[in-house]
């Protein structure tokens, strides 16, 4: 975890240079299988929460489209205002922010959905990110998405591992869904999981 210095990942510039270089290889143009079946099982007016949504605008609008209150949260302003020209209508469920400090007022999410978000932040903020989500969620509400598992080799992104992840959710959240992933785009193959995290 220490073998590469850590680069400026936690800053909203080395996002936004990203998208403006269009070195974006994480970036989806279809909705995941597993995350399509998901959404169709949720009930209407299901409140979602997407940290970390960057362009992926096609996600914000199939929960939209299936009835659930959807917020999603990216602290990069050109990927916030690349998303929002393209969700049109649903602009405004797009916040520009930072995760850790935006303030979301009493609201509590039923889920929050993951996707390339955790594994784009240095480990040492993987303890913050599961209080963030910890205090975000309504008692019972799921963590949710794809994580990404494997060898760390020119982070971003930083992959969990078994045995990080042993140490990181028990106590706090209950794996309900532990799902191998087909549909995963090319540079991730193999090391993505879907998987459903009950907070305790
Ligand atoms: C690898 S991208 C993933 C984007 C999206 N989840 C997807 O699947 O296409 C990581 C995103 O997290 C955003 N990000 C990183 N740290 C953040 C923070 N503290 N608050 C909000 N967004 C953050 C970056 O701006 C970037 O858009």
């Amino acid at each position: 975890m220490d073998e590469f210095p850590e680069v400026d990942c936690a800053q909203p510039d080395f996002w936004s240079r990203r998208y403006q270089s269009g070195e974006t290889p994480w970036q989806l143009d279809y909705v995941p299988k597993q995350l399509a079946t998901f959404i169709n099982a949720l009930p209407v007016g299901a409140e979602i929460l997407i940290p970390g949504s960057g362009g992926d605008w096609r996600t914000i609008g199939a929960f939209h489209q299936a009835g659930c209150y959807i917020k999603a949260i990216d602290f990069s302003p050109v990927a916030v205002e690349r998303a929002r020209k393209a969700l049109d209508r649903v602009a405004d469920s797009l916040i520009l922010g930072d995760f850790f400090s935006y303030d979301f007022g009493p609201r509590r999410f039923d889920v929050i959905y993951e996707r390339t978000f955790l594994c784009s932040l240095p480990p040492r903020l993987w303890k913050n990110y599961l209080n963030r989500v910890a205090q975000l969620l309504r008692p019972k509400g799921k963590l949710a998405g794809f994580f990404l598992y494997g060898e760390e080799t020119d982070p971003p992104p930083y992959p969990l591992t078994e045995t990080c992840a042993k140490k990181l959710f028990p106590g706090r959240f209950e794996l309900l869904r532990n799902e191998a992933v087909a549909d995963s785009l090319p540079i991730f193959r193999g090391m993505e999981k879907w998987q459903e995290w009950a907070l305790l």
